[in-house]
């Protein structure tokens, strides 16, 4: 199949978040900690929790939807499927197919993206380079997770900062000056350490040696701190000058949002004003790969996204894995 438009087209967001809301005063309750301690250490005041009968694919699936309706795609038009996630429904079916099954698609394909937090952004590089390449020209990138499941709620170093949240986007190819500029993914092996998740073959060991909290996120929160900001930093002055920008061309940043001070620490770094960061991690806490592109939504909501405005994205996660995008909304 050849397709005359080469280029991403954001062409309708979608987002789904649990209903249930876990505040820091009720978090106080469940470990040693204080909404003080949270707020001026993350910047998160509360996070959504989805129900027992939740799953990946089940959360995605509203979002999908409503982004195929804003972008007036039908789910029998789609030729790529592709998820972003950390803790999907099973080990397979991908989490995908669950979503392509849900949509009423078939036929295309699906598969899923595992880069923990930088799982949007890695998607979108990969959705668009099957644009490009002229092998898809209506896709759908969810990204849904439910770290609520993979979080130790007797840890307050890791238990305070996730929360379960979903979004999609619909990409079109397109020759309109509306698309992604360019992007940059990357990853380094020896820092996986850091923060992972188990759940896979390594905690799936004999029941004599069953380890209850085999499944939980681990992390080494003070150095992923001070990693995630080098390179978050470093990657977006890259994709900038190597596509011809300064950071004085950016109309909004869309940051992955893990922890507030992250966040400002970016900014500095890339020497941009603080007003110019999106940030709603507040409400969401991190919703780990689901972070940018229920972000994106909000932000185009409240009318933070204009019609030719330079919009970068930047995300991290571990891996390590990081990334950057940069559009043009
Ligand atoms: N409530 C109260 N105290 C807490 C706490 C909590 N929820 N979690 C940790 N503490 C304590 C620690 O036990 C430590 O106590 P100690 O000094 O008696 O040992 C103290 O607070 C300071 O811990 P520290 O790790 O130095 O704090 P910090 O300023 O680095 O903040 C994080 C901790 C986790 C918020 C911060 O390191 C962070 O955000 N890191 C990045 C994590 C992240 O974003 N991961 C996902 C990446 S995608």
């Amino acid at each position: 199949m050849t397709h005359s438009g080469k280029r991403s087209r954001i062409a309708g967001l979608g987002i789904n978040l649990p209903s249930k809301i876990l505040t820091n005063a009720q978090l106080e309750k469940m470990v040693d900690t204080s909404d003080e301690w949270i707020l001026t250490r993350t910047g998160i005041r509360e996070r959504r929790i989805a129900d027992d009968g939740e799953t990946a694919s089940t959360l995605a699936i509203p979002a999908a939807q409503e982004a195929l309706r804003r972008a007036g795609v039908a789910p029998e038009d789609l030729d790529l499927i592709v998820c972003a996630t950390s803790t999907p429904d099973m080990s397979f079916p991908s989490t995908a197919c669950h979503i392509q099954r849900g949509i009423g698609a078939k036929g295309c394909p699906a598969f899923d993206i595992l880069a923990a937090c930088s799982g949007f952004v890695y998607g979108l590089s990969v959705v668009d380079n099957f644009i490009r390449a002229g092998s898809a020209k209506n896709a759908l990138l969810v990204a849904s997770e439910i770290f609520s499941r993979i979080v130790d709620w007797e840890d307050r170093n890791t238990c305070v900062l996730f929360g379960d949240g979903a979004a999609a986007v619909v990409i079109k190819a397109t020759e309109s000056s509306s698309h992604v500029i360019d992007s940059r993914i990357r990853a380094d092996g020896s820092y996986a350490d850091l923060l992972t998740g188990g759940g896979g073959s390594a905690s799936i060991v004999s029941a004599k040696q069953f380890d209850p909290k085999s499944h939980f996120i681990k992390m080494k929160g003070n150095q992923t701190f001070k990693v995630a900001v080098t390179n978050m930093a470093e990657v977006c002055s890259s994709l900038l000058a190597d596509n011809g920008y300064t950071a004085n061309d950016v109309a909004l940043v869309i940051p992955h949002q893990a922890n507030i001070r992250i966040i400002h620490a970016v900014a500095k770094s890339l020497n941009i004003p603080e007003d110019k960061m999106y940030i709603n991690v507040h409400r969401y806490g991190n919703t780990s790969a689901a972070t940018v592109p229920i972000a994106m939504y909000e932000a185009q909501e409240e009318g933070r996204l204009k019609k030719g405005d330079l919009v970068l994205l930047v995300a991290f996660g571990g891996g390590l894995t990081w990334g950057s995008a940069l559009v043009r909304w």
